[in-house]
C-alpha cells in the first residue's frame, strides 16, 4: 500500500460502567465496574489502522488537559503519528460517557469539547499532511463544515475519501458527491434514507438510495447480521462472525478501519467486506474501546478458524 492513511476525527476519555440496567428517571441502581478507556471514534480508527500495519496521522483537537496527554500517550504507543493533533485553549478534550448492559450492547453519550470547537483557518496542515497521503478517513465528531473542507480538499489532490457517518448528523445533500466510501451501521442508515434499515435486504436498497446521491461504494453495518456493501456493480451481503458480546464499543470503527485497510491494500469488495465483519466480530469479544481493537495477525488466524469449521 503506497502513502499514509489521515484520520480526522474526535477523540475521548472513556467513562465506561457495566450494569445489568440504566435506571428509569429519578432512580438509582448499583452498577458492576468503572474503567477508563481511550476511545473517540477518529481515534479508535486511527489506532484500529495503526493495528493493521497503516501508516496513519490523527488530525484533530484536544484539550490542554491530563485527558489530552493521556488520549495523544495512548495514539503514540500505538505508532499512530500526531504531529497534527492541535490542543484546544478553551475547551478540555472530549469525554464519552458508555453504559455497557450485560448483553454487550452500549448506550453513549459524547460531550465533545475540543472536537467540536474548529476554526475554518486550522486546515492550514492539511495540505502538508494530503501530500503523499493515500485516503481521508472521516465521522461526524468533528463540525461537519470542517469535515466537508477536508473531503472536497482531499478529493481534489486524489485521495480516496471515507466518511462514517457516526454520530448520524443532517448533512448537506452535494457532501456526498465528495465521498468515495460512505460506511454507517442500520440506525444511521434508517435516518439518512428516512424508513427503518432492518436486515440485508432493506440495508441493500438503503444502500442503493444512498450511492444515487453520488457516493461511489456504500457499506452498511448490520450487527449480529454481518454488513451490506454496494458499489456500481451491485451488493454483497457478509454474515456475522458468530462470537460471544462481551461489548460492542468500537466494533464499528474496527470495521470502518479495516474496509479501509483491505481496500487499499487491493482486495475487491466482497474480500474487504469479510475481513472488516472479522475486525469488527473481534472487537466485540473485548472490552473498552482502543483496547479492543484487534492487530493483523489476529484476524487472519480467527479467519482462518473460521473457514476451517466452515463459518464464513
Ligand atoms: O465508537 C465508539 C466511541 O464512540 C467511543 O469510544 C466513544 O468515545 C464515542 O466516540
Amino acid at each position: 500500500m503506497d502513502g499514509h492513511v489521515i484520520v480526522l476525527g474526535g477523540l475521548n476519555f472513556d467513562l465506561v460502567i457495566r450494569g445489568s440496567r440504566m435506571p428509569g428517571k429519578g432512580e438509582s441502581v448499583f452498577g458492576k465496574s468503572f474503567h477508563t478507556f481511550p476511545g473517540g471514534k477518529g481515534a479508535n480508527q486511527a489506532v484500529q489502522l495503526a493495528r493493521l500495519g497503516v501508516q496513519t496521522h490523527m488530525f484533530g483537537r484536544v484539550g490542554n488537559d491530563i485527558y489530552g496527554d493521556q488520549l495523544i500517550a495512548s495514539l503514540e504507543e500505538d505508532g499512530v503519528t500526531t504531529d497534527a493533533l492541535l490542543r484546544d485553549p478553551e475547551l478540555g478534550t472530549g469525554k464519552g460517557w458508555v453504559f455497557v448492559d450485560d448483553d454487550g450492547d452500549n448506550y453513549i453519550i459524547v460531550v465533545p469539547e475540543a472536537n467540536m470547537n474548529w476554526a475554518q483557518g486550522e486546515l492550514e496542515a492539511l495540505d502538508e499532511l494530503l501530500r503523499g497521503s493515500a485516503c481521508l478517513l472521516c465521522q461526524l465528531e468533528t463540525p461537519v463544515p470542517i469535515v466537508e473542507a477536508c473531503l472536497v480538499q482531499a478529493k481534489d489532490a486524489g485521495l480516496m475519501t471515507v466518511l462514517n457517518t457516526a454520530p448520524a448528523t443532517k448533512l448537506p445533500a452535494d457532501l456526498f458527491t465528495h465521498v468515495d466510501l460512505l460506511i454507517l451501521n442500520q440506525t444511521e442508515a434508517a435516518f439518512y434514507v428516512g424508513r427503518s434499515v432492518d436486515g440485508a435486504d432493506q440495508a441493500q436498497s438503503a444502500a442503493e438510495a444512498l450511492l444515487a446521491r453520488g457516493c461511489g461504494t456504500v457499506a452498511i453495518t448490520l450487527g449480529d447480521q454481518g454488513a451490506v456493501a454496494a458499489d456500481g456493480s451491485g451488493a454483497r451481503h457478509c454474515a456475522a462472525f458468530p462470537v460471544p458480546a462481551v461489548d460492542v464499543t468500537a466494533a464499528g470503527d474496527s470495521f470502518c478501519a479495516a474496509l479501509v485497510h483491505a481496500l487499499l491494500a487491493g482486495a475487491d469488495l466482497s474480500r474487504a467486506l469479510q475481513f472488516a465483519c472479522a475486525s469488527g466480530a473481534l472487537t466485540v469479544t473485548r472490552s473498552g474501546a482502543q483496547p479492543s481493537l484487534p492487530k493483523l495477525a489476529e484476524i487472519r488466524a480467527f479467519m482462518e478458524s473460521a473457514r476451517a469449521r466452515h463459518v464464513n
